[in-house]
């Protein structure tokens, strides 16, 4: 069951809508750890602004929880960041409430308004750097495109120190706390592995806008105190999660350790046992290692392979031929690692195959032609294992080396 979460983020109120209920995000993604939806009220001395609402479907639970603070008529402002409509979806339940509202917004946020919703509020577009006085409140907007959409905006509110970046720093997962630094390291390090499997899956396909904006705050000097986005947590320690996006989206270590992600679909268990053997050969050898299969009785996550990859070193590929091509499974892991995931990373492949092999060279040609480093490949013929198991271990090794 959904939960409303309200409070103090500072002059700000919260309204979090921590969704259980979702199954898998974007329709694709598989979430059992949840996602909040967080919009922020401002109250000032000319009436009070709210900064983005909820999922699409919530309208009456967004209604009923901003009217817990505020008379909706109350509302003078609402900023739009981004229409993705898990964060627009509950606008319309807000102007049926309160038409008088002006929304501010990146340009093309008005026509989206009225394509998604037949919407045509008082609209105000914002500029990019542009300041807005709204009683005790300076608001600054910067646009930060493709965080996730083209029209994405972020709001720096001088006064509280508070940069609002709605999807840019947000996670999946309902967080048992609203800040950062109330969270045990345990938790914390949980939500650490769902911030990453957040960006690569819903943002991974446009990672080099994490630093251009990263890069673009920076360079405006802004005293940022506060981060709120609109998924997860609110950050009071703004360059923990500032750091873990900066390094995470060029695909790096942030511990300094270096991890090696293996991942292979296996049929009858050929590949699973020369993945098995090159498994052995990592182990002592001071890289962490995390493994994802798909097998007869057993299938992995693909949006939980996602949240290791982003930041891992190196990636073993195993796969057997299929029907003169890749395992589809394993393919849709190529697919996926080509359109999300940074190519700083070197890529071993192991690969079996019944009459003839292809499996191999396609991978090597289609992960190189993506920026990838192919380290090696070793291809056999199934029930070949025990004259390629040397093979295996020395590749492993001077894999292990090359990262
Ligand atoms: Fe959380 Fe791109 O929406």
């Amino acid at each position: 069951m959904v939960r409303v979460v309200t409070g103090d983020v500072g002059p700000f109120k919260l309204l979090r809508l921590d969704d259980d209920e979702i199954r898998y995000f974007e329709s694709l993604w598989l979430i059992p750890e949840g996602i909040t939806y967080n919009a922020y009220l401002l109250p000032t001395r000319e009436g009070w602004a709210l900064f983005d609402a909820w999922k699409v479907g919530y309208g009456k639970e967004f209604i009923e929880a901003l009217s817990s603070v505020v008379e909706p008529s109350k509302i003078r402002y609402l900023v739009i960041h981004h229409m993705e409509p898990d964060h627009s979806g509950t606008v319309k339940a807000l102007l049926e409430e309160n038409p008088g509202i002006e929304v501010l917004g990146h340009p093309m946020t008005k026509s989206m308004l009225e394509s998604f919703y037949g919407l045509t509020p008082k609209f105000r577009v914002v500029r990019d750097g542009e300041e807005l006085r709204v009683g005790e409140y300076t608001l600054k907007f910067i646009y930060a495109p493709w965080l996730h959409w083209p029209e994405t905006i972020f709001t720096y509110v001088k006064e509280a120190r508070a940069l609002l970046t709605c999807d840019a720093f947000g996670a999946y997962s309902i967080p048992s706390k609203v800040f950062d630094d109330e969270l045990g390291e345990e938790e914390l390090e949980r939500y650490r592995f769902w911030t990453r499997k957040y960006m690569a899956t819903v943002i991974g396909h446009y990672l080099p806008f994490v630093g251009k904006a990263i890069k673009k705050v920076k360079d405006l000097g802004l005293d940022i105190g506060m981060i709120l986005p609109s998924h997860g947590l609110v950050w009071r320690r703004p360059s923990e999660i500032i750091k873990y996006y900066e390094r995470w989206s060029a695909g790096e270590s942030v511990s300094g350790v270096k991890k090696v992600v293996v991942v292979y679909g296996s049929m009858y268990g050929f590949v699973e046992a020369a993945v098995k053997e090159a498994i052995k050969s990592l182990q002592g050898e001071g890289v962490l290692h995390v493994t994802y299969r798909f097998v007869d009785d057993h299938r992995d996550e693909m949006s939980d392979l996602m949240g290791d990859l982003i930041n891992a070193s190196g990636i073993i590929l195993g796969t057997a031929t299929y029907e003169a091509g890749i395992h589809p499974l394993m393919k849709f892991v190529v697919d996926l690692m080509i359109e999300k995931i940074p190519k700083n990373k070197s890529v071993l492949i192991i690969t079996n195959y019944g009459w003839g092999g292809v499996a191999g060279k396609l991978l090597k040609k289609t992960l190189e032609g993506a920026g990838y480093r192919v380290h090696s490949v070793i291809e056999f013929r199934a029930g070949h294992l025990e004259k390629n198991k040397e093979a295996i271990r020395e590749a492993v090794k001077s894999f292990i080396k090359s990262l």
